[in-house]
C-alpha cells in the first residue's frame, strides 16, 4: 500500500538512499581491519563510562526502563508530556506540574525569527536531517537573559522539544510546495507533529499510536547520539550545541536512519512470499538487515519492539487491511530463524510510521522528534556532575619522519 504522500518522495529517496547504503558500505569496510577480518575495536562495547540516574537499558534480561519505570508500565498509560517530564525531574509529574509543562510546551511551539529564516533560505533539495540540524543549531540566538542555570537547562530543554516538531513540518512542507501549517494549541504534541505535517487531524488511535511511538523512542541510555550531546555538554558548551551534535549522530543509518532503511526493504519485497528468498540473498550478500541486531539486546528481544507490533496490528484492524502486519511479522521470524537476530526498535517503528502517513524522507527526523527529552535529560545530568569527557586511543601510524621540503617530495 502505497499513499499519494509517500509515491511523491519515493523518487527523491532513492538517490539519497543510494548516498546511505554507499556511507554505510564504506563504515562497513573501515571499521574491520586491512584483511576484512574482525574489528580491531569494538566502539566502546561493554565499556561503562558514566553513571546515569535517567534510563536502565538492560541487554542481559531485555529489559528497559525510565527513571525506575519498566516501559511497559509507562506504554499506553503515560503520555510523551509525562515522560518528559519524568526524564528531567524523575518523576512522573502531578497534574498541576502537567498542565504546567503542557502549557509551557503548547507556547514554544511557533519558531523564532533566525530558525524560520533559515529553513526559508534552504534548498529544497536538501535532507530533513540536515535542515532540522542547521535549524537547530540556530535556536541559540532564544538568548539566555541571565537566567540562573537550572531554570534556564529547563527553558531551553522545553524549547527544543516544543519547536523540534514544527522545524520538521515546515522544511517537509516547503520542501514540498505546501503552504506552512501554524501550530495548534489544542492537541497533544504528537497530535500536533501528524497535523502539521499532513494538514488534517489525526484520528484518536493514530494521535495514540504515535504518542506511543515517540514515548518508546524517547531515551535509551548512552546511545550513540546520546553519548555525542553528553560528550559536547561535557565541554560546558550549550544545551542547544549538546543537541545540535546528536541530530547530527542519530542521522546515520546504523542509529536513526535504520527505521526508514527498514520501510524500503518492506516495500522492496512487497509479499509475504517474498521474504525468504529476499533475506536469503541479503544475507549471502552479508548485507546487514536494518531494524535488526542491537548493541545492548544482543541476546534479548529489544522491549520496545513489541509494543510497536501491537500497534501495528491495531492500525492494521483500524483499517481492516493487514498487509504490513502479516509482512513484518514473516520477514522477524525469517531473520530470526536464519540469523538469530531479533528485531529492534526501527523494525516495527517502521511499518507503524508508514500507516499514520508519515512521509518516508521523515522518519529519522520522528526519531529525532521523539529524542529531544532524553537527549536534554542528559545533557542536564552531565552538567549537574560534569568532567570532561576525553578518551585515548592507541597510535598506530607511522614514527620519527623528517619533514621534508615541498619541491623535494616527489609527488
Ligand atoms: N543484519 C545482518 N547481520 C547482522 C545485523 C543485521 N542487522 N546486525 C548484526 N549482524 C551480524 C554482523 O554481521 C556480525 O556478524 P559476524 O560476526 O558474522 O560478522 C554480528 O551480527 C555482530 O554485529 P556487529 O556489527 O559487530 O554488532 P554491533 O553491536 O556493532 O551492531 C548494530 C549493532 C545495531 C549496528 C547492528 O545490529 C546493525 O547494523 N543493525 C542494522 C541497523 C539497525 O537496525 N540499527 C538500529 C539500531 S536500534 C536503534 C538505535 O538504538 O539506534
Amino acid at each position: 500500500m502505497t499513499t499519494p504522500a509517500h509515491a511523491d518522495t519515493m523518487e527523491a529517496d532513492t538517490a539519497r538512499l543510494r548516498e546511505m547504503d554507499a556511507r554505510a558500505a564504506v563504515i562497513e569496510s573501515t571499521s574491520r581491519g586491512s584483511d576484512g577480518g574482525q574489528p580491531t575495536y569494538e566502539g566502546l562495547s561493554g565499556v561503562v563510562i558514566s553513571a546515569s540516574a535517567i534510563c536502565d537499558v538492560n541487554g542481559e534480561r531485555g529489559t528497559l526502563s525510565y527513571r525506575g519505570y519498566d516501559i511497559g508500565e509507562l506504554a499506553c498509560r503515560a503520555t510523551f508530556e509525562e515522560t518528559a517530564h519524568l526524564l528531567w525531574h524523575g518523576d512522573l509529574p502531578s497534574r498541576q506540574e502537567l498542565d504546567s509543562l503542557t502549557a509551557r510546551l503548547t507556547a514554544e511551539r511557533e519558531l523564532n525569527g533566525a530558525a524560520d529564516l533559515i529553513l526559508s533560505a534552504l534548498p529544497t533539495h536538501v535532507e530533513p536531517m540536515d535542515a532540522l540540524r542547521t535549524a537547530v543549531s540556530s535556536l541559540t540566538c532564544n538568548g539566555t537573559n541571565g537566567q540562573d542555570p537550572g531554570s534556564m537547562q529547563e527553558d531551553q530543554a522545553i524549547c527544543l522539544v516544543a519547536k523540534f516538531p514544527t522545524i520538521v513540518a515546515r522544511f517537509y512542507r516547503r520542501r514540498h510546495s505546501l503552504p506552512p501549517i501554524a501550530p495548534r494549541p489544542d492537541l497533544s504534541h504528537a497530535a500536533n507533529f501528524l497535523y502539521m505535517v499532513q494538514g488534517h487531524e489525526p484520528t484518536t488511535l493514530q494521535a495514540q499510536t504515535m504518542d506511543l511511538a515517540m514515548l518508546l523512542m524517547a531515551e535509551h541510555g548512552f546511545n550513540a547520539s546520546t553519548f555525542a550531546a553528553r560528550v559536547t555538554a561535557a565541554t560546558l558548551s550549550d544545551m542547544y550545541a549538546a543537541v545540535t551534535s546528536a541530530v547530527g549522530t542519530l542521522k546515520g543509518p546504523l542509529h536513526g536512519g535504520a527505521n526508514e532503511q527498514a520501510m524500503r526493504m518492506m516495500l522492496e519485497i512487497g509479499e509475504v512470499a517474498n521474504v525468504a528468498p529476499y533475506i536469503d540473498d541479503a544475507l549471502a550478500r552479508k548485507q546487514r538487515i536494518m531494524g535488526f541486531g542491537h548493541r545492548v539486546y544482543r541476546h534479548s528481544a529489544d522491549p520496545r519492539a513489541a509494543y510497536l507490533r501491537a500497534s501495528l496490528f491495531d492500525l492494521c484492524a483500524e483499517s481492516g487491511d493487514f498487509h504490513f502486519y502479516e509482512l513484518a511479522t514473516t520477514i522477524a521470524e525469517v531473520v530470526h530463524a536464519k540469523k538469530g537476530l531479533y528485531p529492534n526498535v526501527d523494525f516495527y517503528a517502521a511499518p507503524v510510521l508508514y500507516l499514520l502517513g508519515i512521509p518516508l524522507e521523515l522518519f529519522v527526523t520522528v526519531f529525532a522528534v521523539s529524542r529531544v527529552p532524553g537527549w536534554t535529560a542528559h545533557v542536564m545530568e552531565q552538567y549537574a556532575n560534569n568532567k570532561l569527557i576525553r578518551p585515548l586511543s592507541t597510535y598506530v601510524g607511522p614514527e620519527n619522519r623528517v619533514y621534508c621540503p615541498i619541491d623535494d617530495r616527489g609527488h
